[in-house]
């Protein structure tokens, strides 16, 4: 029996290609997963580029990888996600005793290329961009748990001065509707009840139907929420660009959507939102969310934030503080710009040093995390709906699972409504996590 080990970078599409490959090479090679990597026969990193020096990253965990191939010659190293996508055969020739390079979009081809690899002993690299074809694969991802996260389109087209996205997973492309909707029937028919829909910008969604027309994410949602077993519905992640107003309406009809949105803004200065090619202001923005209150009194936005782009002003970020106020952001992510070889604003004058971007991001953290907590204590002594996911890990005598406003919620109560919605009263909070007790 041969053995291989995952180890997965990044963003949520990531982990969902990774537990597409692990599903593939346990069906088709039938290999079993190993959480050593010691054990494995086959190693894969799944990468990410999207901040820090994702290249160094990846030579540093290959260098640890060659010590274990240095022990067993027969180990094979895969590597692939964004970076593979972004360096090719680079990345074989400062490391070569890698035997695979994979693309984002040719991950299904790895239970052949390890194959040939396992007869030819020679670089096995695929890095082109079939459109969709992974997808085929889907509904071969191994169930587990009562959430699943499910793929409805690739890539992105907005080319974002400061993003790698379109260079490393193409074009904006959706998957059939009838398709997803089938895969979720399917899931559903399993006991999940959550559903999360996946997309580099979800809201550019327009799938084609076995009728030949144009299935777009508002109606697509409604779709979803018609399928027996499944009661609750997210998606991530949004762009404020081409969130129209039939999306905003979904949530005047559709209970089955969270009442909490992530729409990264990334900064609340026009001036900053211009250099980023955003292509929307704050003012846009900020009617969106006027929108969304009147159609869903209750929603909760959260976002991420860029902070220390080149040439940000002292004012440009007093400029987004108060933009969080103004929203009032649920917890958010925030990252210190980071400059992305072959990205417009990558070549960008940036002067500001790291001791003050560091300092911006602390202080946008502060607040963040202080919004955060008040939106907690909004709940305590409400009643919660909550799909019960597991035991929690922290402690076996615990249930834990998710508000609608994704915190993480423990009580007492017993194994069997695992996979159930049941009702809570909150009962302690803090910032992200709260205590309930059964309603
Ligand atoms: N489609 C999403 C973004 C996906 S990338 C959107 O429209 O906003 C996820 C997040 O990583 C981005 O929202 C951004 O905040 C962050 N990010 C992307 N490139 C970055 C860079 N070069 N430096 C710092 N943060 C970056
Ligand atoms: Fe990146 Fe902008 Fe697309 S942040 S993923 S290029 S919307």
């Amino acid at each position: 029996m041969k053995y291989i080990y995952i180890k997965t970078w990044g963003c949520q599409m990531n982990e969902y290609d990774s537990s597409l490959m692990a599903s593939l090479l346990q069906k088709k090679n039938q290999y079993l997963i190993t959480l050593n990597p010691e054990q494995a026969d086959i190693l894969i990193l799944n990468t990410c580029s999207i901040r820090e020096k994702a290249q160094e990253k990846v030579f540093h965990q290959l260098g640890r990888w060659r010590k274990i191939k240095n022990k067993n010659s027969e180990v094979i190293i895969a590597v692939g996600g964004c970076v593979a996508t972004q360096e090719g055969e680079e990345i074989y020739k400062r490391a070569n005793y890698v035997d695979i390079i994979f693309g984002t979009q040719t991950l299904h081809r790895l239970p052949e290329m390890i194959s040939e690899v396992e007869k030819k002993r020679k670089l096995s690299i695929d890095i082109s961009f079939p459109k969709l074809e992974k997808f085929d694969h889907s509904l071969e991802i191994k169930k587990t748990g009562y959430t699943a996260a499910i793929s409805i389109m690739e890539g992105c087209n907005k080319y974002c001065s400061f993003c790698v996205v379109p260079y490393t997973r193409g074009n904006e492309i959706s998957r059939p509707c009838d398709d997803i909707l089938f895969e979720i029937s399917v899931l559903a028919e399993k006991g999940v009840r959550e559903i999360n829909l996946l997309g580099q910008n979800v809201n550019a969604y327009q799938g084609p139907t076995f009728n030949g027309k144009i299935c777009f994410f508002s109606e697509l949602i409604r779709l979803v929420s018609e399928i027996d077993g499944i009661d609750r519905i997210r998606f991530t992640t949004s762009n404020p660009l081409e969130f129209t107003d039939d999306i905003i309406e979904v949530y005047k009809d559709t209970p089955k959507l969270v009442s909490f949105l992530h729409l990264p803004v990334q900064s609340g200065s026009n001036r900053i939102l211009h250099l980023m090619k955003r292509s929307y202001t704050i003012e846009d923005y900020q009617s969106i969310v006027e929108k969304l209150i009147i159609a869903r009194p209750n929603i909760q936005i959260s976002s991420d934030f860029i902070v220390g782009f080149p040439g940000e002003t002292e004012t440009d970020f007093q400029q987004t503080m108060t933009f969080i106020k103004n929203i009032n952001f649920d917890m958010s992510f925030s990252f210190i710009y980071s400059n992305r070889p072959g990205t417009p604003s990558s070549e960008m004058e940036d002067n500001l040093d790291l001791k003050e971007k560091k300092k911006r991001l602390y202080i946008l953290q502060n607040r963040i995390n202080l919004q955060t907590m008040l939106w907690s204590r909004k709940m305590f002594q409400s009643i919660q709906s909550i799909l019960v996911e597991g035991v929690s890990n922290k402690n076996v005598m615990e249930l834990y699972g998710r508000t609608e406003n994704n915190r993480i919620v423990t009580f007492h109560g017993s194994p069997k409504i695992i996979g159930q919605f049941v009702d809570l009263r909150i009962k302690k909070v803090h910032t992200h996590t709260l205590k309930g007790e059964l309603f």
